[in-house]
């Protein structure tokens, strides 16, 4: 990072800190700031959200990982997540995870080089009963095998 883009995204965390406190329960709400423009909360940002409100940068990172909204890296323009709780591992999740990574040529938790694609697990989608199940972005998928898992992403390519 450039110190002429350190020294803007300071100037920004310090006008978040006046807008919302310098406090610790103004925390999420300065990093949900950061992450709503710059798409990610990046090692200084943090760094410098720590400083500006005197607490330990493992805080700050420790918030980041909690909430799957927070990122530390920009995520991929559509967000596949799978859902890796017991009744749709038991109906075979696995096998739809393998035919995603290797469709896409990612692992879980990782992004396409072209930034099209990042795949993640999540927890139950409330589908249980029709799993295994896939979010796609906003759009649930349900029973899936597969194939139909890379028909899926091949519609959104
Ligand atoms: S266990 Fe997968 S949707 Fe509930």
């Amino acid at each position: 990072m450039l110190v002429a883009e350190k020294n803007a995204l300071t100037e920004e965390i310090e006008q978040l800190v006046e807008k919302y406190g310098k406090d610790r329960s103004a925390l999420l709400e300065i990093l949900h700031e950061i992450q709503k423009k710059h798409r990610s909360i990046p090692d200084f940002a943090q760094q410098e959200v720590a400083r500006l409100l005197e607490i330990h940068p493992v805080e700050v990172y420790s918030v980041i990982s909690f909430y799957t909204f927070l990122n530390t890296e920009p995520k991929g323009r559509n967000l596949v997540r799978i859902c890796q709780t017991i009744s749709c591992d038991m109906k075979n999740k696995q096998a739809v995870v393998n035919a995603v990574e290797r469709e896409l040529g990612v692992k879980i938790g990782e992004t396409t080089r072209d930034r099209k694609f990042t795949v993640e697990y999540t927890n139950c989608m409330g589908l249980c009963d029709q799993g295994p199940a896939m979010a796609v972005n906003e759009r649930v998928y349900m029973k899936l095998t597969p194939e139909k898992a890379v028909e899926i992403l091949n519609e959104v390519k």
